[in-house]
């Protein structure tokens, strides 16, 4: 069924009609460097003029508007001050219940003397700096700050672990480290310095210097290394230079998502990623003057750079960040926000809505939210009854509901319904960006018809298409481009599934390899079994993901033990989830296990995960069984499965 959106809103659209969104998209098939070339003169400053548009002579490593100077920090803040100085460029919020509000010229002056801090302690160009930072206002003015001097910021999330946090500084070889003392959550402080120092022991790379940004809540150690920022911003002039970048120049590094320690640093451009999270800014978030932006991602991750924090201010927008629990201290918390601001855009999670239903189905009437357009959803599916009730109750029928599909290595969106121009229909995420080139085909390039399930792939790059893998080549092309091929050139795959209908709109049916979606968070299952199979019971494991009610999927294990250990199912699951939250972090837990005498393999010893699978989700025995060598257990673990609590 299709619903249509709010006349009223409709009038001043950046698209109004399918009709307007479809001639742009022809053209950008049609006229494709033009399109590119026109798209990038029109949203972006040069200081030097490109020379090509595209160059795919080492494809599938690409170089767009060659020749090209720019500077993002440019884009976001000091292109702002002309037109906008005096608006409100940031919005913190916290659970402390007390805000601050920071306009462009605050924005401009706390960034210039953050990056002019930065060059005191010499991190320059081509510095790598990891954040391990709390959601705060001092993480974005530093994270603009490192544009600005063209150094390579790469942001953690601050619940990882020692251990994680580690990994990561050994993985990018880091120069700087900058954290904070505390972070908060549930008014309760986390000692994020102290897990910085434990990780920075454990390291075998040593950064030069630690920047601390203290909140001044508790004393804490600070050893030789550290220099803080509280004491060194105060002397720092607000005017600084930028560095003028080169389109292709690195403007930052980000792991894909998940805890796991085997991550996929991916490369983002400098020029091609600002110009996709501009256009989309227009396209899909249909970006109006006055309107208040407020999404949930945190900075750590792609949404959270591209959305939160990159694509707002590139377009002079009003953003609201936080530090806090969405339902603390009260379950009412973020229709309280969105009252408060007058919200006109909310940018959020299936997950995050699943739980605000859960947990006050009828909160939302006791506030005026009637300032919402738009109700945005990423990162997973969004269920009917979830769509149902984020339609009704929150937007009161009004406000469009719109998922968008992308990935970290997309940059920005690549699939969206552009909210006032395509009616609604439940669980699609809409159509292609303008110069999204995609089709759905199995993997002799066969084209696929109207819902048939299969994978997705873009067959022309985008400017804002990840540009490598951090020191792994190989493993960029072996990701992203070995399975599909048309006359013999690799075409991007994103590794998920995908149907459309009759009308063309279309559907996300999750990843087709082996990774989990738990509450908006990637996990990599490979990883998570590594720490189940060091467990001192357990002889082999194998986790495989099962639909979740709250957290959209779950892990389910199938173990065997080690001897003859009598060992409960309960006991064992309680005692792996203790490891699991220590050594990877809190979120990733088993659902549940099934400890069994054998796992099913092949003949070439490879466990049969695909028909554990099915196991797991109470389906039935299928598909080809001629190469698994122990066929019986199977029906031994559906029986047991059957009799499962
Ligand atoms: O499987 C898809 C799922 O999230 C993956 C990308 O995750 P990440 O790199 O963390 O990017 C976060 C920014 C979105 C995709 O490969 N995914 C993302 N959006 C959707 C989605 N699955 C279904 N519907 C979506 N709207």
């Amino acid at each position: 069924m299709k619903i249509f959106p709010n006349p009223e809103f409709v009038k001043n659209a950046y698209f109004k009609s399918f009709s307007e969104y479809k001639e742009l998209y022809n053209y950008s098939m049609n006229h494709f460097e033009e399109f590119w070339a026109n798209q990038a003169q029109e949203n972006l400053t040069f200081f030097e003029d490109f020379t090509q548009v595209l160059d795919e002579k080492y494809f599938p490593k690409l170089e767009w508007f060659k020749g090209w100077k720019v500077n993002i920090c440019y884009e976001a803040v000091d292109k702002n001050l002309k037109k906008n100085a005096d608006k409100i460029a940031l919005i913190f919020e916290w659970e402390r219940w007390d805000s601050q509000k920071i306009t462009y010229k605050e924005l401009a002056e706390n960034v210039g003397k953050s990056a002019n801090l930065l060059k005191s302690l010499w991190i320059v160009k081509w510095s790598r700096v990891i954040f391990y930072m709390p959601q705060i206002l001092e993480s974005v003015y530093l994270m603009l700050a490192c544009l600005r001097l063209w150094a390579i910021h790469s942001i953690v999330f601050w619940g990882f672990s020692a251990e994680s946090l580690k990994d990561r500084i050994e993985d990018l070889k880091a120069d700087f480290l900058i954290t904070a003392d505390w972070a908060f959550r549930k008014w309760k402080p986390y000692l994020l310095k102290n897990i910085a120092d434990e990780a920075l022991e454990k390291s075998s790379h040593e950064v030069k210097k630690v920047l601390l940004v203290k909140r001044n809540f508790e004393e804490i150690n600070i050893s030789k290394n550290d220099v803080i920022y509280n004491d060194l911003i105060k002397s720092q002039s607000e005017i600084c230079d930028f560095e003028k970048l080169d389109s292709e120049d690195t403007s930052f590094i980000l792991y894909t998502s998940g805890s796991t320690g085997k991550p996929k640093w991916i490369i983002h451009s400098t020029a091609g990623y600002a110009l996709w999270a501009k256009l989309t800014t227009k396209w899909v978030f249909d970006l109006q003057e006055n309107d208040i932006f407020f999404s949930t991602a945190d900075i750590w991750w792609i949404t959270g750079h591209t959305y939160t924090v990159y694509w707002p201010l590139l377009n002079g927008w009003t953003t609201l960040i936080y530090e806090w629990n969405p339902l603390f201290p009260k379950e009412d918390r973020i229709w309280e926000i969105i009252e408060k601001y007058k919200v006109s855009k909310f940018y959020t999670a299936p997950t995050l809505i699943r739980l605000l239903h859960k947990t006050g189905e009828n909160l939302p009437k006791n506030f005026d939210l009637s300032s919402l357009k738009v109700l945005w959803s990423v990162w997973e599916p969004i269920d009917s009854e979830t769509w149902d009730w984020y339609f009704e109750t929150v937007g009161n029928k009004k406000a469009s509901i719109a998922d968008t599909y992308w990935q970290t290595e997309t940059g920005g969106h690549i699939i969206a319904p552009f909210p006032f121009a395509i009616p609604m229909k439940k669980r699609s995420a809409g159509f292609p960006l303008p110069g999204i080139c995609w089709e759905i085909v199995d993997k002799n390039w066969k084209k696929l018809w109207v819902e048939e399930n299969w994978f997705f792939v873009i067959s022309k790059p985008w400017p804002a298409m990840a540009r490598w893998i951090w020191w792994d080549d190989e493993k960029f092309v072996k990701t992203y481009f070995s399975d599909i091929f048309r006359e013999k050139k690799p075409l991007y795959f994103s590794g998920d599934g995908w149907f459309y209908d009759e009308d063309w709109y279309i559907f996300i049916t999750g990843r087709v390899d082996d990774i989990v979606n738990i509450s908006g968070h990637k996990i990599w299952i490979a990883e998570v079994e590594d720490i189940v199979d060091k467990d001192e019971n357990i002889a082999e494991c194998a986790l495989v993901w099962i639909p979740d009610e709250l957290t959209w999927e779950a892990l389910f294990g199938f173990v065997v033990l080690k001897d003859k250990k009598n060992i409960s199912n309960k006991d064992l699951l309680q005692k792996l989830n203790i490891s699991l939250r220590k050594e990877i972090w809190p979120i990733v837990s088993l659902k549940n296990i099934l400890i069994t005498s054998e796992l099913p393999k092949t003949r070439s010893g490879k466990i049969v995960r695909r028909v554990l699978r099915n196991l797991a989700k109470w389906k039935e025995i299928e598909g080809d069984l001629s190469t698994v060598e122990n066929k019986e257990i199977l029906w031994i673990i559906k029986e047991k499965i059957k009799n499962f609590n």
